[in-house]
């Protein structure tokens, strides 16, 4: 893979550089309540800018149906992305029509400039190969060089993670290079014990990720939503918890692979439950309390993880050498059940071990916490790509950028 160093000791000045950038932040209106991702991409953008590439910066942001929607648009990303780097920063107000190509012509060097969403255009996300390759064949004709910087985006087959990359000269920015280092350092002569803390609400979506762990981790540590179908799969009753009873039989399975393999995939042994899920946004108090994992009430549902679990899994977390944590453990948006994710944090920092935080979800929870996510070994910007890279999988943004 080549790196953006190679690429800026070739010279860039006055060349037009494509950087597909994960700037898909969260939004609250058009206010961005986690930066996040944009202060990431800030080393390339700056790198480039500084040697006078003419930089345009694209992304998607949330999942529009490949046509324009106010609701996602990037210009609030933009103007951070501006605010972040003390200069201004143009706007094409679409991907690839006549506001883009006028942007970008008139591009000084040192010059950057921000696409309206790249997901406003069907090619973007197209199945069918001739039509991403059109879209991409478009933002080809805007640049004179690639640079793929959207980590959280590489596992998507997408025209501009994919198919642009073939168009161009391209390298990988220094944000992919740092969250692979880190991937490496969890695949390849991992430190052990090596501990992974999963949490999130549906426990599908984690499944090829256990799978793939349950032949590398020593202790698998189990919260969020999806704590409760292995509740169910141990045979408790999790009341009107979250529960996804068509996987049932596949974490029995699971939890059959961990005991014959000597896996520790270790339970929630008590949980904060409640009657109602909590209003997010008014976030009053609500009528909570901890009850038994295994004896959830039928008219309850649980929204954390409860004392005893935090403390058991702290001690778990505590002489690992390695930990991993992707998901939130509880509904840590509401006060009332944000406990459990809060002590899986300060667990981590506690410890010695090298601990990354994989995911827009967790490392956001983190920093809503008020975490210092510098004291933190890593907190990846890619939630689903770092699940898959760890599942062994081949990443298309990835490998585009290996050719
Ligand atoms: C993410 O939020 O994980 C990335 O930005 C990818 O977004 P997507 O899941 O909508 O492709």
């Amino acid at each position: 893979m080549k790196t953006i160093d190679e690429l800026l000791a070739e010279g860039v000045t006055g060349k037009r550089v494509f950087v597909r950038a994960d700037l898909n932040v969260p939004l609250d209106g058009t206010a961005i309540t986690d930066d996040g991702r944009i202060r990431a991409v800030l080393p390339t953008v700056r790198a480039l800018a500084g040697a006078g590439a003419r930089v345009v910066v694209a992304s998607h942001l949330g999942r529009p149906k490949g046509a324009p929607d106010p609701a996602f648009s990037l210009a609030p990303a933009a103007a951070r992305l501006g605010e972040l780097l003390g200069a201004g920063v143009a706007f094409a107000t679409d991907t690839v029509g006549e506001s883009a190509r006028a942007t970008v012509a008139v591009l000084g060097d040192g010059d950057v400039a921000v696409l309206e969403n790249l997901r406003f255009n069907a090619g973007e996300t197209a199945e069918d190969d001739a039509e991403r390759g059109a879209f991409a064949d478009e933002l080809a004709s805007l640049a004179d060089l690639y640079v793929g910087d959207g980590f959280g985006a590489v596992h998507r087959k997408h025209a501009s993670v994919y198919d642009l990359p073939a168009r161009l000269p391209h390298a990988a920015g220094y944000l992919i290079a740092a969250e692979v280092a880190v991937l490496r350092r969890l695949t390849e002569d991992v430190q052990r014990p090596y501990a992974v803390v999963l949490g999130g609400a549906k426990v599908s979506d984690k499944l090829a990720v256990i799978d793939s762990l349950l032949g590398k981790a020593d202790r698998l540590l189990i919260g969020g939503g999806m704590a409760y179908t292995f509740l169910k799969a141990q045979g408790h009753e999790v009341g009107a918890s979250l529960l996804q009873e068509d996987q049932v039989p596949v974490v029995k399975e699971y939890l059959e692979r961990a005991e014959a393999r000597g896996v520790e995939l270790v339970l929630p042994v008590d949980v904060v439950a409640a009657a109602e899920f909590p209003d997010l946004t008014a976030k009053a108090p609500t009528e909570h309390g901890t009850v038994d994992a295994g004896a959830i009430p039928a008219d309850r549902q649980g929204l954390d993880i409860g004392p005893k679990t935090c403390e058991l899994y702290a001690s778990k977390i505590a002489d690992a050498a390695t930990v991993f944590w992707n998901g939130p453990l509880g509904v840590f948006e509401h006060p009332d059940f944000a406990g459990g994710t809060r002590s899986i944090a300060r667990a981590l920092l506690d410890s010695t071990a090298f601990t990354v935080v994989g995911g827009g979800d967790s490392a956001a929870a983190v920093r809503t916490l008020g975490f210092d996510e510098n004291a933190f070994g890593h907190i990846s910007t890619g939630g689903g790509a770092s699940l898959e890279y760890l599942e062994g999988k081949t990443l298309p943004g990835l490998a585009a950028l290996e050719d």
